[in-house]
């Protein structure tokens, strides 16, 4: 069976208690299992992996990238948190790697503080979904896999 990579970068592991007016009060444990549902609908596997350091998100898109290459894995749902708005590292490693990547922020970025409105991510992913809650994850799942699928 094939696979999707969800990626949570720093902060995402204090969902639940974190800003609960703004992100609401799932838990990151809760998104995974919404994760794995959607890809349970869907027929893929779902490899949860959350970091606070940026160098281990890098190692895990490089990983991801071959084995994208390999056929192994659809792509990667990728919320980098604070990360979108400041790694040029994380932008390079999606392209270095050619990794299929869609970009998901639970809050709209966009209605908020100026800094959050720029993502080094964007020009590098295959897609994005902004501001639908935790539902996002799932629908960028379904995305991914209808991109997949369309080539
Ligand atoms: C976030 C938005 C980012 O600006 C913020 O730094 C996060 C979470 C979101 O999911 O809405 O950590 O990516």
């Amino acid at each position: 069976m094939k696979r999707i990579l969800v990626l949570n970068g720093p902060n995402l592991n204090l969902l639940g208690t974190r800003e609960p007016t703004v992100y609401g009060s799932t838990t990151l444990a809760d998104v995974e299992a919404l994760c794995r549902e959607a890809g349970g609908r869907l027929g893929v596997d779902i490899d949860c992996r959350q970091s606070n350091h940026e160098g281990q998100l890098l190692d895990w898109i490089h990983e991801a990238g071959t084995a994208h290459r390999n056929g192994q894995l659809i792509g990667a749902v990728f919320n980098a948190g604070a990360y979108t708005h400041t790694s040029v590292a994380l932008h390079d490693a999606i392209k270095g790697t050619g990794l299929p990547v869609i970009e998901v922020h639970i809050s709209n970025v966009h209605a908020r503080e100026p800094f959050r409105h720029h993502s080094y991510l964007s020009p590098a992913a295959a897609g994005i979904v902004v501001g639908f809650g935790v539902d996002g994850y799932a629908l960028a799942i379904e995305g991914l896999v209808r991109k997949g699928q369309v080539g």
